[in-house]
């Protein structure tokens, strides 16, 4: 879709260069002093100028409006993706896959299938690209960005940064290798690290940050209910709402007394220098498993149908969540 784009740009470049070039070379001899040594004034041509405001107001428009759709399309992770955290650092990219695997600068992902990256930046603001795949997002301190892709061939791949960010930015990159799913599969299994970003998550949750003192537990529970709230909208104390999503966790968990839940007193303390970005995103993951419906993800072992499709983004899935809103929370059960 990019090529394409970029190819009717260059098009459209060319024809008006050769014509604007041409014409200037045929009025110049055309209308040299030796056959017209008197200037005669033109007091004005209506059905010419509309023309040469019509036609480039039209091109520009098929221009916006198509380059609006690839935008679109590639600013809207689909449902169903392979999801991966990536936290970019001076100077490197670390990347968490769902299943526990941890990479830095090197990224593998299975060929034909949807992958939905989340990022964000310990330090200062980088841009991750990956020219190949015709994609790139800037990667911003204190937010979360997405990009999504799907690879169709297998290969190693250039992945870069780029934003100029510092002394090594240049030296700030890596590999994405696209595997067939059998080989993706082996290298998931033969890599196995630790915890997944869930099971890291619900560690920090229950045990090293003592967030489960308030955040579980019966009706008398000091802190808000977090079961089923992810994608979810949430009335805050002073009437406004808000999405639950990964921004507004994260922003919950670092400026606790920022957004109050309506129905909650602002006692949470700030966490705020006292978990890394990788902590965060597992808490997120966390937080999002509780609400099983809305999370809109499948493990990347898991080859689900619905994953080997390019279908566009589903425009209804606020609707689908809703829908899904009164599935039972399986936190109910692991506790
Ligand atoms: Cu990071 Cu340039």
């Amino acid at each position: 879709m990019v090529d394409n784009l970029y190819f009717f740009l260059i098009a459209v470049t060319i024809f008006f260069s050769l014509l604007i070039s041409l014409m200037i070379v045929y009025f110049a001899v055309k209308y040299r002093r030796a056959r017209h040594p008197k200037a005669v004034p033109i007091e004005g041509n209506l059905t010419l100028e509309l023309l040469w405001s019509g036609i480039p107001l039209g091109i520009s428009m098929v221009l916006f409006v198509w380059g609006a759709m690839v935008f679109f399309h590639a600013q809207r992770p689909p449902r169903g993706a392979i999801e991966i955290y990536a936290v970019g650092k001076q100077w490197m990219w670390k990347f968490q896959h769902m299943d526990g695997q941890r990479e830095i600068n090197e990224l593998h992902v299975p060929v034909g299938r949807n992958v939905k990256l989340t990022l964000t930046t310990e330090d200062v603001l980088h841009n991750f690209g990956l020219p190949e795949f015709r994609t790139k997002i800037d990667v911003v301190p204190g937010r979360y960005t997405y990009l999504w892709f799907q690879p169709t061939k297998p290969g190693k791949y250039h992945l870069f940064c780029q934003e100029y960010c510092g002394l090594n930015h240049s030296g700030m990159g890596g590999w994405v290798y696209v595997m067939e799913q059998r080989d993706f599969d082996n290298w998931l299994s033969g890599n196995v690290s630790g915890q997944t970003p869930v099971e890291m998550g619900q560690d920090l949750f229950m045990n090293k940050l003592g967030c489960a003192s308030c955040h579980t537990g019966g009706p008398q529970q000091r802190g808000a209910k977090l079961e089923g709230i992810f994608n979810h909208d949430v009335k805050l104390v002073g009437g406004t709402t808000v999405k639950a999503d990964e921004q507004y966790i994260r922003n919950s968990i670092l400026n606790p007394a920022q957004q109050v839940v309506e129905g909650y007193q602002p006692i949470m303390p700030t966490f705020k220098g006292q978990v890394t970005e990788e902590q965060l995103n597992a808490l997120i993951a966390y937080i999002k498993s509780l609400s099983p419906a809305s999370a809109g993800s499948t493990s990347s072992t898991t080859s689900s149908p619905a994953a080997n499709t390019s279908a566009p983004p589903a425009a209804n899935s606020t609707t689908a969540n809703r829908a899904n809103s009164n599935a039972p929370s399986n936190a109910n059960t692991r506790h």
